[in-house]
């Protein structure tokens, strides 16, 4: 089980715990890692057991706050994922009637509402505490003395691992690779009673029947392959992954994906939602969209257009999301079809919310991506949105080919990118020694820029800001100077003098300049304080080599700093909250 949890860590990391259930409940819980609590832990037997990584949102990290969480007696433990909307009023209630509460947690109400409705039957108590819940779950629960789990969902992913005479339930597959592949995804609603040889799952009160499916990755794909970090390992996975995300659309002789919208002559207009990084691969979506399709393109992030009216008549709507369970994502989707819109999701996970809820998904081939910052999966959404944006283009034929070809060309572009990393290191250690830096692009390169920024502060806790060139001088010019360097991220397209122009602003302002540019220009050699060279790429594929770029810079940047590059403080993997 210490196992399964670490390999979850991902998710959540600021404290964890464990419970063992046999005649009675033994729980062990603090503010540690999972390989700190497998040595603090004693030796404790069962074959019945639960346990949870946190990431807060209810309570600081504390050790009564981990989970797992107890009812009065300490005979029912469970652990959750998500949040519970109304336990301030189930608790002022559930004290009334006598429970006693040690936690400032959400999820401690479940454990005392099962207990409350207990009359001999787990499941049944397990499905009424939830009738009085609102808000998104995933939870598990065991009772001292009975050998078997109890899960649900509502919003927030829980699958069930088949073993050899062992059964699994956890919150992603990783957890339980080590010991199968075999796996059922629960759908909202479900219950599931999970014993060492049977599994058994109801939705509304009736016995139901989920599909079995077979996961691809192997164990390997989940672990270091001799990396120091999963991070730099997904960074160098990156030809592969555009290969093989390119290998599996565009090389079909059909499309993968009909995308009647695409196809619909109605179709005036697209948006594309999405959130962090995923957003950044929207922004750069608009981009290619609009080049190639001569449509407009809205990209907006998810959690802002949940909550304002939306026109979206003759609109094609796609959602972006690595992990497929981004509550606010997902809850644009939902909003999404509401008025009607049909819903095309990119993910990168088989079987994740997004890809249920939504009319098509189209999937990214990025392999499990464990390191909370996002590298590979950025990369491999691109891929898709190049290719969409490509197979239903109204560029003319000779552009065509030639982008094909670059398109062709990328994994050994990236490559080139990967060899050079030495050089990118060291002007990471340069940039280590500072507490702000900027990030400048225009056009295509501008989200470039956000998100070169946002890998910096993620893991580096360096300040950092990208910025439309062309916006500095709009405001933030007052904050330069030799103590903050600029990056720029300049291509070969129609916004390269004006990008130059702005270099020698921020020159003049005192900034040092690390400018970004394809091999062979000379001119920015003159106006920057250094230069990384890129390889050649056609402009409209920039973003995807630039990117690899301060994806490097980021990560030698935090290792310079000694900081925690895979699991950086506060942040999770899947923001399965709103
Ligand atoms: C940053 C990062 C996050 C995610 C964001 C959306 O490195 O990983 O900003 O991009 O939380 O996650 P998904 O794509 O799973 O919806």
């Amino acid at each position: 089980m210490l196992n399964c949890l670490g390999r979850l860590e991902y998710r959540g990391y600021d404290s964890c715990g464990v419970a063992v259930s046999s005649s009675g409940i033994e729980v062990y819980k603090d503010v540690v890692r999972v390989e700190a609590l497998k040595k603090a832990l004693p030796r404790v037997s069962g074959t019945v057991g639960i346990g949870h990584t946190r990431w807060a949102t209810h309570g600081e990290p504390s050790q009564v706050n981990a989970h797992p969480h107890c009812d009065c007696h300490g005979s029912i433990a469970v652990v959750h994922n998500g949040i519970i909307n109304n336990f301030q009023r189930l608790k002022r209630q559930l004290i009334s009637e006598g429970h006693n509460f040690v936690s400032e947690t959400d999820t401690e109400v479940i454990p005392h509402l099962i207990e409350k409705y207990y009359h001999g039957n787990l499941e049944e108590a397990v499905e009424a505490a939830l009738h009085d819940v609102e808000g998104s779950y995933a939870i598990i629960a065991t009772r001292a003395g009975e050998p078997k789990l109890v899960a649900a969902r509502k919003d927030s992913p829980l699958i069930i691992g088949i073993g050899d005479r062992e059964n699994f339930i956890a919150s992603d597959v990783p957890a339980i690779l080590d010991y199968t592949d075999r796996v059922i995804y629960l759908e909202d609603g479900d219950i599931g009673v999970v014993t060492s040889d049977t599994i058994k799952i109801r939705s509304d009160g009736i016995e139901v029947t989920r599909g079995e499916h077979k996961i691809l990755w192997s164990v390997e794909d989940a672990q270091k392959a001799g990396y120091e970090h999963f991070m730099l390992k997904e960074i160098h996975e990156q030809p592969k992954v555009i290969r093989d995300t390119l290998g599996e659309y565009a090389q079909a002789t059909e499309p993968v994906v009909d995308l009647e919208v695409m196809r619909d002559e109605g179709i005036e207009s697209m948006l594309i939602l999405a959130c962090g990084t995923s957003y950044h691969a929207a922004l750069v979506g608009k981009y290619i969209v609009e080049e190639l399709l001569r449509i407009p393109v809205r990209a907006e992030i998810a959690s802002e257009f949940n909550y304002y009216p939306q026109t979206l008549a003759r609109t094609a709507a796609i959602v972006i999301t690595q992990s497929g369970e981004t509550a606010d994502t997902l809850k644009a989707i939902g909003r999404l079809k509401e008025v009607g819109c049909r819903v095309v999701a990119i993910t990168n996970v088989v079987g994740s919310s997004a890809s249920r809820i939504a009319d098509q998904t189209i999937y990214t081939r990025a392999g499990p991506e464990i390191s909370v910052a996002a590298t590979k999966s950025f990369v491999a959404q691109l891929m898709v949105l190049y290719w969409l944006a490509l197979s239903y283009s109204k560029a003319g034929v000779r552009r065509l080919e030639s982008l094909s070809m670059g398109l062709r060309q990328l994994p050994s572009k990236v490559q080139q990118v990967l060899d050079d990393e030495d050089i990118i290191r060291e002007y990471a250690d340069y940039l280590s020694g500072y507490e702000d830096v900027f990030f400048i692009g225009r056009g295509i390169n501008f989200p470039v820029a956000l998100e070169g920024a946002l890998k910096l502060k993620e893991i580096s806790y360096i300040h950092a800001e990208g910025y439309a060139a062309g916006e500095l001088k709009h405001g933030p010019f007052a904050l330069l100077g030799s103590d903050t360097p600029v990056i720029a991220i300049v291509a070969q397209d129609s916004t390269y003098e004006a990008m130059l122009t702005n270099i020698k602003e921020v020159k003049a302002r005192g900034s040092p300049v690390i400018a970004l540019a394809g091999e062979g220009d000379e001119a920015i050699g003159e106006l920057a304080d250094s230069v990384i060279t890129v390889p050649q790429v056609d402009a409209l594929f920039s973003p995807v080599v630039n990117t690899v770029v301060l994806q490097l810079l980021a990560y030698y940047t935090a290792k310079q700093r000694g900081c925690s590059i895979d699991f950086p403080r506060n942040l999770a993997k899947s923001v399965t909250v709103e």
